[in-house]
Order: C-alpha cells, then structure tokens, then sequence
C-alpha cells in the first residue's frame, strides 16, 4: 500500500453501490468510510438542529445547502481515524463542494482516485425501492439482492428494519434528476486531472469490489492480493 494519504471519492447516481462498496473496503485499505447521508441520518436520529435542518431537503431529495455539508466533513476529517485518509461516499455532490474538498486536502496530497460506479436507471429505481436499512445499527439490506434471515429483522442486531423516506419513488426519481444535473459534472472535473476510474456497477457487490481492488492496485492504492 502507498505510504501517502489516501483519499477516494465514489462517484455515481443514488442506489449505484456507493455505500456497499466503500464499507467493504474500509479495513483492506485501513482508512475509514465518510458517508455525509449517513451523517445527516445521525443527527436526524439524535435530533440535533443539523438533523433537522437536513431533513427538510433529504425529503425532497435535494441537496443540503454547500455550507453546512462542507463544515460537517471538515469536522469529520479532523478526527484521528482520518489520519491515512478516508473514502468518501456522497461527497463532494457538486463542482463548490469538490473546490472545497480540494482545498482541504492541498497539504494532504489530494484526492487519490475518483472511482464512478456505473449503473443503469432501471437498476437504480430497483435497487432504492427494494432498499431495507437497520433502524439500530444502520446495516443495509436489499428485499430482492440481500434480504435478511428473518423478513423486517436485522441479522445483526435484531434491529427493525425500515424503508428511507427518501427511497419512496417521486423522491427517487427526483434524486436521479439532481444528481445528472448537479453531480454528475464532477465527472469531467475529476476526468480532467486523470483521477476518474469507471467501474461497471451493473454486476454482484462481490464482481465490482474485485473491479475496483483491481483499479486500487493498478494505481499502487492497494496490494492486488488484499481481498
Ligand atoms: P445519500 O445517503 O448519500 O444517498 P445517495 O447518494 O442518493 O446514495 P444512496 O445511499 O441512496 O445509494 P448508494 O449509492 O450508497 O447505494 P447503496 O450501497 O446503499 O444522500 C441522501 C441525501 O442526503 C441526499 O439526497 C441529500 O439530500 C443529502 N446529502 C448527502 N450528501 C450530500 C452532500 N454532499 N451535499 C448535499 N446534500 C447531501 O445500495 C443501494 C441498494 O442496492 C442497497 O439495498 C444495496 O443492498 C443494493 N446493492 C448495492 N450494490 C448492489 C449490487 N451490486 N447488486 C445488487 N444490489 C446492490
């Protein structure tokens, strides 16, 4: 593994894997996952005035305003787990946010490599529809791809499991239309500094994490042999 920082972006619309495969690998690169959807749920769950503030957009499946998002994962990164670097999962959403993230990281080397997980709409409608999430622990389930043991029982935790508000279809369809006119400029932001890595998303969680431990490798972000 390098011995610089490492930092990746996962890039893609909602539902394409994002969360899946940057929690799984997590502990092969030792660095962890910053989620800022998973932040904003946090402190919706704990009811603090952020949590509040977000929820109001998160319903809408629109983006939270740039500033409260960038000051959130500033305090995030300052953390010591952020120490070797971190993945970031739903961050930055949009060109200001990718600027800001930039400039964060100007004494830490950078961003390391821009992973895009492409899938197509018609999974992704499938994928968020079917989406089941851990009221306690937050594990993820999927009725049709990942179904628990027991319907509506976390296998973890025994945690009930419950559909996001943001997963019910006007929303989803509206977090599509946000994301190809808000995020997906990021593409060619990071295409232009030869940080993209395209990874075929529309295969098992198993196929793409191989795919991007592959990517990792050939960029010396990662030892070919961590599984
Ligand atoms: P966020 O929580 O980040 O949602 P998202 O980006 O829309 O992504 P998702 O979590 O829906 O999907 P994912 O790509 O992680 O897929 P997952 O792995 O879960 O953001 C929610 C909201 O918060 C935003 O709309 C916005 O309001 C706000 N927000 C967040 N970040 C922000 C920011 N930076 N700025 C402003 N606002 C922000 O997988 C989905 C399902 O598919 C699961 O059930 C999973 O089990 C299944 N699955 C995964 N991979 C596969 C596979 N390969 N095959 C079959 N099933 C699969």
């Amino acid at each position: 593994m390098s011995a610089s920082k490492t930092y990746l972006i996962f890039l893609g619309p909602p539902g394409s894997g994002k969360g899946t495969q940057s929690r799984m690998l997590q502990d092969k690169l030792g660095i962890p996952q910053i989620s800022t959807g998973d932040l904003f749920r946090y402190n919706l769950k704990n009811k603090t005035e952020l949590g509040l503030l977000a929820k109001r957009y998160m319903d809408a499946g629109e983006l939270v305003p740039d500033e409260v998002t960038i000051r959130m994962v500033e305090e995030r990164l300052s953390r010591s787990d952020c120490a070797h670097g971190a993945i970031f999962d739903g961050f930055p959403r949009n060109l200001h946010q990718a600027v800001a993230l930039d400039e964060m990281l100007q004494d830490e080397g950078g961003v390391s490599l821009a992973p895009l997980l492409l899938v197509d709409d018609s999974e992704v409608i499938r994928r968020l529809s079917g989406r089941r999430v851990c009221r306690s622990c937050g594990a993820v389930y999927h009725v049709e791809f990942k179904p628990p043991k027991i319907d509506g029982v976390c296998d973890i935790d025994g945690g009930e499991l419950y559909q996001r508000d943001d997963d019910k279809p006007e929303t989803i369809k509206h977090r599509l239309y946000v994301y190809y006119r808000q995020t997906s400029p990021l593409v060619g932001y990071y295409f232009a500094k030869g940080l993209l890595a395209e990874i075929n998303g529309n295969r098992p969680p198993d196929e793409v994490q191989q795919a991007l431990i592959q990517t990792l490798a050939e960029r010396h972000l990662l030892s070919e042999t961590a599984t």
